[in-house]
């Protein structure tokens, strides 16, 4: 097989920033999704309906003209988030879910929420109001190794949250342990879970062993073999519970290759070849359709595309960096080939 055509994919967890370099990013993901959620961690974050409309506009502005890309916006979960604000969010047509950060785990999270028992109220609000919630399931507690923070959160939140609130839809985001997966298998059908391209194509080797590679460190952190196996074996089982979402999260290469780098792969400029890569060598491309362009819509209650996009299978070589305003954006594989290509 040499050519391959799908329904046009979605990315379900998408970083695109704001100001300079959106842009850029925005006419990656463009090219090959018809839609993306937006993720809210800016500086300041979006925490209102309001604020998420005037960022909708901004991130339209920026589309290469043209573009019918459709940017699926969310609000970021704050201790001072009101069911008012919920019902507004639950009725307006472009906000499609809020997002919980745990406060300090990852890049932009500082408002997000310490103590998760003092939100249930907001929760139980979405549950009503039937608006997912998407979660970074990470606990932040210092004393927690960074490689067990996953699974510490769905040991001592997640279940909790899920049990307590059984008609809630949950995304857990960017899955990256055997313990994850298996607790969205076992959970309700209101539960579901994206998974990068990072996190199924790399093990904790790719990050450390030789040398630090500050392109391959985001949160969470990639992990050991077996885990990575049993990405791989969810993306690719045809189960509708785990679908796209890159969680591509562009950062100035200088603020990478830094004594303190910031996390976040970007994957954006080839999010769907990567994609493809993992499944052919899954012997798994007749499943790469309902993992990129059907299992998103259906959970989040949106209509699947109905325009395609073609893959062909011809080796190329990923840029070493893309040029911004401000320097330049290094990929996740830079310089190195992908064997599947996207037709424009
Ligand atoms: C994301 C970012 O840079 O905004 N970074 C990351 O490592 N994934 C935030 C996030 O999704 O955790
Ligand atoms: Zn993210």
């Amino acid at each position: 097989m040499d050519k391959l055509t799908l329904t046009q994919p979605d990315d379900w967890h998408l970083h695109v920033r704001n100001g300079e370099i959106l842009k850029t990013v925005i006419a990656h993901t463009a090219r090959q999704f018809a839609r993306a959620i937006i993720m809210p961690n800016l500086k300041p974050a979006v925490t209102t309906v309001d604020e998420a409309l005037t960022y909708r506009s901004e991130i339209c502005q920026a589309l290469p003209s043209g573009s019918n890309f459709n940017p699926l916006m969310t609000l970021y979960l704050t201790p001072d988030t009101s069911v008012a604000e919920v019902k507004k969010a639950a009725l307006a047509e472009h906000i499609h879910a809020f997002k919980l950060y745990p406060a300090g785990a990852t890049t932009n999270s500082e408002s997000g929420v310490n103590d998760l028992k003092t939100i249930y109220p907001i929760l139980e609000a979405m549950e009503q109001e039937d608006i997912p919630l998407l979660i970074h399931g990470e606990v932040t507690d210092d004393a927690c190794d960074i490689f067990d923070r996953e699974k510490v959160f769905i040991e001592s939140s997640l279940a909790s949250i899920v049990k307590t609130f059984p008609d809630l839809r949950v995304v857990v985001e960017h899955v990256t342990t055997q313990e994850a997966v298996d607790f969205v298998f076992s959970a309700s059908n209101k539960v579901a879970a994206t998974i990068t391209p990072q996190h199924l194509m790399f093990n904790r080797n790719a990050l450390l062993a030789g040398g630090i590679r500050p392109h391959y460190y985001c949160l969470p952190i990639i992990k050991r073999e077996h885990h990575r196996l049993a990405l791989v074996k969810a993306a690719t089982s045809g189960n509708p519970k785990f679908f796209l979402g890159t969680d591509s999260a562009p950062h100035l290469t200088g603020s990478k290759e830094n004594s303190c780098g910031c996390a976040g792969c970007y994957s954006a400029y080839g999010a769907l070849e990567l994609y493809a890569e993992v499944f052919e060598n899954e012997d798994a491309l007749d499943k790469l359709e309902g993992f990129a362009s059907f299992y998103g819509p259906d959970f989040y209650q949106l209509p699947r595309n109905s325009n395609t996009v073609t893959l062909q299978k011809q080796a190329w070589t990923v840029p070493a960096s893309y040029p911004v305003d401000q320097g330049s954006i290094t990929p996740l594989m830079a310089n190195e080939i992908l064997s599947w290509k996207i037709l424009d």
